[in-house]
């Protein structure tokens, strides 16, 4: 095809996906709009309550977790309860709402989790007024962290420009701070629970570990395999998370992205070993890639990541975005679209060079022989003086990007948050526009499990 036929493609390709993006934000707004009017006018007919919103803005699943338990805890009281995802409500609805509770995360520098950010982009650039409405925060954050619960305080105070009516201050809590979750409990009423992430844990024997690729200039990449050290494999999905509570750290659980399906009988991470600047090596890396001998065990617990796992996208094409570490979240998709039989895979997969850092490279190699990959890019940063990032191939290919979104694509994206994830935004953004970027993540399309 000449270079024109490909731009003409390009360009109707694009004009296809962003008419599609539209048509169904327009078509889902309005249904959305009749039913939140419908349900008014059925709730003033008859005297009923207008259910307690219990809003959640979050990324790996905890404001989730937490909004489900304050639902439960409004349930057990009588209370009428709505549970849901702050990107899937609407301003009418926030309208209409009496009252509403909102457990929201921060991420990157100060930012709204993946599941706020269309809530942010479309209803907190907005002056709303709601005057009807009671409503608290409940802040998840992180001291390390610059912008301390940034989301949720910026959250708080457009909730407080609104005209809503404050029923506690903003609580902010740092990691599993136990005092600020009790006091959100006590004002909620809520009775308190055995802690869920003790029930979860259970003990996982390593199997093998492996570097995969030695010699490397960067730090060491580990293929970790763990079986129960005890009793059956659990369940799990592609996209969910395990959570080892370092030994002396419980305060903060480290997060891994399973690289592995139940169908393969183990549970397999990829694994940076990370070291302190003064040598030291990080605390969960270390036992994982190190300290713990093989045959040893260690307490984790599986963290459905509901985000990153594929739900409704299993019937969509997938482009899959990551680098380094990052693998392993890809991988665990295709495994289980090579085990379903669906090859509208594209891999987009960067390292830094390309003679030692290619983990899993007989596996990738043979998925894209069998046809399991339909597209495979390797992007290698340092194999030539400028450095290069899986986010310029992303800008190069953007006609076949344009193609694959118009086809109903889903893009998943798995690595490092600072540079690749932030980078692979910004080229998505500049190749499809804010909105279809919006409009992406309100259909679910575009997940990301960034670290
Ligand atoms: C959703 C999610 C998924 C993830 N998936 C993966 C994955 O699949 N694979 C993977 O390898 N990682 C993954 N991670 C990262 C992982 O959770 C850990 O953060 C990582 O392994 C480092 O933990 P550590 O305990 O080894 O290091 P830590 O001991 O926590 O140290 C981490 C770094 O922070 C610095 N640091 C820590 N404490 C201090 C201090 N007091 N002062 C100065 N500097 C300090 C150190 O320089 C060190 O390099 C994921 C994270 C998230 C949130
Ligand atoms: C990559 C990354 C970036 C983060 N950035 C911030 C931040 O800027 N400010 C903050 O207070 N917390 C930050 N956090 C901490 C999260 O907000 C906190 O862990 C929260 O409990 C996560 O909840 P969620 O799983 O519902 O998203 C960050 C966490 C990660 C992994």
């Amino acid at each position: 095809m000449s270079e024109l036929a490909w731009r003409a493609a390009g360009a109707a390709a694009t004009l296809l996906a962003y008419a599609g993006l539209c048509v169904g934000t327009f078509r889902r707004e309005s249904r959305r709009a009749a039913q939140t009017a419908e349900r008014a006018a059925a709730l003033a007919g008859t005297g009923e309550r207008a259910p307690t919103l219990v809003l959640y803005g979050s990324q790996t699943g905890q404001a989730e977790a937490l909004a489900w338990q304050t639902a439960g805890w409004l349930k057990a009281q009588g209370e009428p309860v709505r549970v849901c995802s702050l990107n899937e409500i609407t301003s009418p609805e926030l309208q209409s709402a009496q009252r509403a509770l909102f457990v929201a995360s921060t991420y990157g520098e100060g930012d709204a989790p993946d599941g706020a950010s269309v809530f942010d982009e479309r209803v907190m650039s907005t002056a709303a007024s709601l005057p009807d409405l009671r409503f608290s925060v409940l802040a998840l954050g992180d001291r390390q962290y610059t912008h301390f619960c940034g989301f949720g305080r910026r959250l708080d105070a457009w909730l407080r420009s609104t005209g809503a009516k404050q029923e506690n201050e903003c609580l902010e809590a740092d990691n599993a701070d136990t005092a600020a979750l009790d006091t959100w409990r006590h004002r909620i009423g809520g009775q308190r629970a055995t802690s869920q992430a003790d029930d979860a844990a259970i003990a996982w024997r390593l199997l093998a570990r492996e570097q995969l690729n030695p010699s490397s200039q960067g730090a060491p990449l580990f293929h970790v395999a763990l079986v129960p050290a005890q009793g059956e494999l659990p369940e799990w999905q592609a996209g969910d998370l395990v959570q080892l509570t370092v030994p002396g750290d419980p305060a903060r659980p480290r997060d891994y992205s399973i690289a592995s399906i139940p169908q393969d009988g183990e549970l397999q991470l990829l694994v940076r070993q990370e070291r302190h600047p003064d040598g030291r090596l990080g605390a969960a890396s270390g036992l994982l890639t190190q300290t713990l001998p093989v045959g040893g065990s260690l307490p984790m617990r599986i963290r459905p990541h509901t985000n990153f796992r594929l739900g409704d996208n299993a019937q969509r094409p997938l482009i899959l975005v990551g680098n380094g570490s990052g693998l392993a979240g890809l991988r665990a998709h295709l495994r289980e679209r090579a085990r379903q039989g669906r090859h509208d895979n594209w891999l987009l997969y960067g390292e830094r060079h390309s003679q030692w850092d290619r983990p899993c490279h007989a596996e990738l190699a043979r998925w894209e022989r069998d046809g399991v990959l339909e597209r495979l890019e390797l992007v290698f940063s340092r194999d030539q003086p400028e450095r290069r990032y899986v986010q310029h191939q992303l800008l190069q290919a953007s006609e076949e990007l344009m193609a694959w979104l118009a086809r109903g694509a889903a893009l998943y994206v798995c690595g490092s948050l600072q540079g690749m994830g932030s980078g692979v935004d910004a080229a998505l953004r500049q190749i499809a526009g804010d909105a279809a970027v919006a409009e992406l993540n309100a259909q679910g399309r575009y997940r990301r499990d960034v670290y």
